[in-house]
């Protein structure tokens, strides 16, 4: 078949819910992608943040083959070797004590409020989100998503969820009451246009959760996994929440997630509380396994925290050149370019002309969440489409 053909199939038989790009992507190499027509791409966009270690990597696809080989999948009334190697090494790497493999993000965020709606018990089980927050497309996450742009026409969705400022400590002071079970926010907010949290802020959410016996929930579903320059991001404020959600990069190309918990949300859900038929199974979960043995191999989060400096140097430098874009903001590899007028979905369309893949976080923030492993010659290179692109505009 031809590209042309591959894109009329897709157009016919693909449900219409993406804008996709008349691009057929075919293979990947480190960190670029190539499409049928043999066209070559600098990613900065690592499948949405997912593809962390590059493509191809020969340690974690031998590893994958390998599984295939033995058991690709059981159920959850048996263990194996790799769910219970990749429980363990989530649950070190999280600072958490138990986990619950699922098969997506949204999923883990489903499994965190099932906690906390039993954690509440006779409450009337009230759950504080953020405003401008993401959490999936689950009608539980999505009732969590402080976005009515994806919400409206879902309507009316799971009932007692209210939104408060992200950042703003005051406003969710003001939003807890007796009713009040659970506080769940991303530690960097990524597609409501990447917003780290402040230490304040997480640090006054731990407290104002300690104080009226609140569950905690991170969804680190995008920036976990060594995307800030730490395993997961609240690391870097010395807080730790009562539950984490992570997905993402956890499998680096396969669909996995989890939702963890420890002290108080660690034993709430027993049997018949929750399943899943191919959550963990033991192919997603070699690659769970794989992903942090390589972390550690590759020194994955030095690599982060060297080179985000340098991707900071070079984005503020854009900031200084160019009129048209406003500021820089975000967290190790999860930054945003923000610009004074709606013209991001322009700038990735050009640049996808151009061979860099990107991708936006709103009308006016260019997103850049690119493989863990990118080096400084990676960032110059995706520099210079970008000064062309910004000249051009
Ligand atoms: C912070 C956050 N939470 C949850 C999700 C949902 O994850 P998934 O698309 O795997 O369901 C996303 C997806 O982008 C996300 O960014």
């Amino acid at each position: 078949m031809t590209t042309k053909e591959y894109i009329e199939n897709g157009e016919k038989y693909l449900m219409h819910t993406y804008n996709r790009y008349q691009v057929v992507l075919e293979k990947g190499d480190g960190v670029y992608l190539y499409d049928t027509d043999g066209k070559k791409y600098l990613d900065f966009n690592a499948g949405i943040a997912v593809y962390a270690l590059g493509y191809n990597n020969k340690e974690y696809n031998d590893a994958l083959k390998n599984q295939i080989d033995n058991l690709l999948h059981t159920s959850n009334y048996y263990y194996s070797a790799p769910t219970a190697e990749a429980a363990r090494k989530v649950c070190e790497a999280s600072g958490m004590e138990k986990v619950f493999f699922t098969n997506s993000g949204a999923e883990a965020i489903e499994g965190a409020l099932k906690i906390a709606k039993k954690y509440a018990k006779n409450k009337n089980h009230e759950i504080i989100a953020m405003k401008h927050s993401f959490h999936g497309r689950t009608i539980g996450a999505l009732s969590a998503t402080g976005n009515e742009h994806y919400r409206e026409a879902f309507n009316p969705l799971v009932p007692n969820i209210k939104f408060a400022e992200f950042n703003n400590l005051d406003s969710v002071k003001e939003l807890v009451n007796s009713n009040t079970c659970a506080i769940i926010l991303e530690t960097v907010q990524g597609e409501g246009g990447i917003y780290p949290a402040s230490a304040e802020f997480i640090k006054g959410v731990r407290k104002i959760c300690d104080d009226n016996d609140l569950i905690m929930i991170a969804d680190e579903v995008q920036c976990g996994m060594g995307r800030t320059g730490k395993m997961y991001a609240y690391q870097h404020f010395d807080v730790l929440p009562d539950v984490v959600c992570t997905a993402k990069a956890l499998g680096c190309g396969v669909p996995v997630g989890a939702f963890l918990a420890r002290g108080k949300a660690k034993d709430v859900l027993v049997p018949g509380d929750h399943g899943s038929t191919y959550g963990g199974n033991p192919f997603v979960t070699c690659a769970v396994s794989t992903v942090f043995d390589l972390f550690e191999k590759y020194n994955v989060l030095d690599n982060v925290n060297k080179v985000s400096k340098y991707l900071e140097e070079k984005l503020d430098g854009l900031v200084s050149e160019f009129d048209i874009v406003d500021s820089r903001r975000g967290l190790g590899f999860m930054q945003g370019l923000v610009l004074k007028e709606n013209l991001a979905g322009k700038v990735v369309s050009e640049a996808l002309e151009k061979g860099l893949i990107i991708i936006t976080a709103g009308a006016n923030v260019v997103r850049f969440v690119p493989p863990l492993v990118i080096k400084e010659e990676n960032v110059d290179e995706m520099i210079g489409i970008l000064r062309v692109i910004l000249k051009e505009i």
